[in-house]
């Protein structure tokens, strides 16, 4: 792609309606961003000085600049899945599979599983990131397990979920008579974890990828996670890759005005201090729901923590809420605009749909039909993407747009990079540990504590001797 046709596909952000401008007392002064300038500047610096240190969990910075080799071998890898198998399932949760649903569902058509063989042109696609049984069940149900590709994602080897997964997986495959390395693809830690261990045990026959060290699960979408699945669907990995490097070029200013990651970062600071404890991503586009749910994890693992890097107890954070267009029109837009003044709306509007689909003439004799005939669902979803934000702005609601001009690989890779960047700067500004997750593996201790593993005696013996509950609080 030239240079002019990247600037065509420019992802931007439009913040007019988060500013007292449009929404008077209720927006946020121009010397309330004033205020944080020195603030963003310093998230900016940080981030620019730590950019793709292991230690710090900032190798994701650098993701779409350092895989070539990796990249040639994923798509060696993806032709000969696509040639071989008829399905390919990821095995993975959290930051492990919410990046491969994201780019599946933008990029592939919404009805792929479902399309002929010819017209789908490679596996149908699953990704199981649950250990609900049902789930698990009406997946065997649907694929050929011989037949299929499972791709395990997990860093550490020790996620419950994935990990009993890959025991039920592998049974099966192994009472069909195949050698499990036929059919599974690791993606894990270069040497550590227990994939690592598993594969030692067939003698390194496994295919694997690696999980870079410096690459938490969030952040992990454009490095093999989220790449070799991408890969196997045919979607163009270089482009997104490429998407990712223009945005962060795009970022590359410590000027608010200048940087829309760190203008994103710097209103969502303000807005906090403010007291809007809530934060809505609502695309308008069903290719892009799913982007949302990985936003949701994104955001809420990455700032929802108990102390600052002084030890100060601060418990940061806002809650991320994922919200379609305009399907919540009709479930939570009431809330949006009358409830509590205590969110940030943030939309994704898309400038071209992949079609247009002309809305046919009809209905003439009623007025509340007849006025849509002669018009396309594109004009329709826009207009009413336009009008929600115009809405909630009249009612004194924070919002604010990013402008996708059409859903490909290399603007969804400007987007992730964005809505990455935006992230590591909110969480450099409240100074706190953007990178750990101490409460989800604490989730995961006790979780091994019910269930006896061993190591975890005096956790299920204290998670006993709990309070116990009361019946009185039972109805
Ligand atoms: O973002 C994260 O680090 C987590 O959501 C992990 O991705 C998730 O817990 C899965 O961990 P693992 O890859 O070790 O199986």
């Amino acid at each position: 792609m030239d240079c002019k046709d990247k600037e065509k596909m420019r992802v931007g952000v439009d913040f007019n309606y988060m500013m007292e401008k449009s929404l008077g007392e209720k927006g946020i002064k121009d010397s309330e961003l004033e205020a944080v300038k020195g603030k963003a500047a310093a998230a900016f610096d940080y981030v620019k000085k730590n950019r793709g240190r292991d230690d710090l969990f900032m190798g994701w910075t650098e993701l779409p600049y350092n895989q070539d080799e990796i990249v040639a071998d994923i798509l060696e890898t993806a032709a000969a899945v696509r040639k071989k198998f008829k399905y390919f399932v990821v095995l993975g949760i959290g930051g492990s599979a919410l990046g491969p649903i994201m780019a599946f569902n933008a990029l592939k058509h919404l009805r792929y599983n479902e399309l002929p063989d010819e017209k789908r042109g490679g596996p149908k696609f699953y990704v199981e990131d649950n250990v609900d049984p049902v789930r698990m069940q009406a997946l065997l149900d649907v694929i050929e397990p011989e037949k299929t590709c499972f791709n395990v994602i997990s860093k550490s080897g020790a996620t419950s979920e994935t990990m009993t997964q890959y025991l039920i997986i592998a049974d099966v495959l192994k009472k069909k008579g195949v050698n499990l390395p036929e059919n599974m693809i690791f993606t894990t830690d270069a040497s550590r974890g227990n994939l690592i261990k598993i594969d030692k045990s067939f003698g390194g026959a496994f295919k694997k990828y690696v999980l870079p060290d410096g690459v938490g699960g969030r952040f992990s979408e454009m490095c093999p996670v989220g790449l070799l699945p991408a890969a196997v669907l045919g979607i163009d990995i270089k482009a997104m890759l490429d998407g990712a490097a223009y945005m962060d070029k795009l970022c590359s200013s410590p000027e608010i005005s200048e940087n829309p990651a760190l203008a994103c970062a710097a209103l969502q600071y303000v807005s906090m201090n403010n007291g809007k404890n809530i934060n809505v991503l609502m695309p308008y586009s069903d290719n892009l729901k799913y982007i949302a749910d990985w936003y949701c994890q994104l955001w809420a693992e990455s700032l929802g923590k108990a102390v600052d890097y002084e030890g100060n107890t601060v418990n940061a954070g806002t809650t991320p809420v994922k919200s379609l267009g305009v399907t919540d029109q009709h479930s939570q837009v009431q809330l949006y605009t009358e409830g509590p003044y205590d969110k940030v709306i943030t939309f994704i509007s898309v400038g071209k749909y992949g079609c247009e689909m002309p809305i046919a003439h009809g209905c003439e004799d009623i007025p509340d039909v007849g006025f849509l005939g002669g018009h396309t669902m594109q004009e329709l979803i826009k207009a009413e993407n336009k009008a929600t934000a115009y809405a909630l702005m009249r009612a004194g609601r924070l919002n604010y747009t990013i402008n996708v001009p059409e859903v490909n690989e290399f603007t969804l890779g400007q987007l992730m990079f964005l809505l990455e960047l935006q992230t590591a700067y909110t969480g450099a500004m409240l100074n706190i540990n953007t990178y750990n997750q101490p409460g989800v593996e604490n989730g995961k201790k006790a979780t091994f504590a019910l269930l006896g593993k061993s190591g975890y005696e005096a956790q299920k013996a204290e998670m006993d001797s709990a309070p116990a509950l009361d019946n009185k609080y039972v109805v």
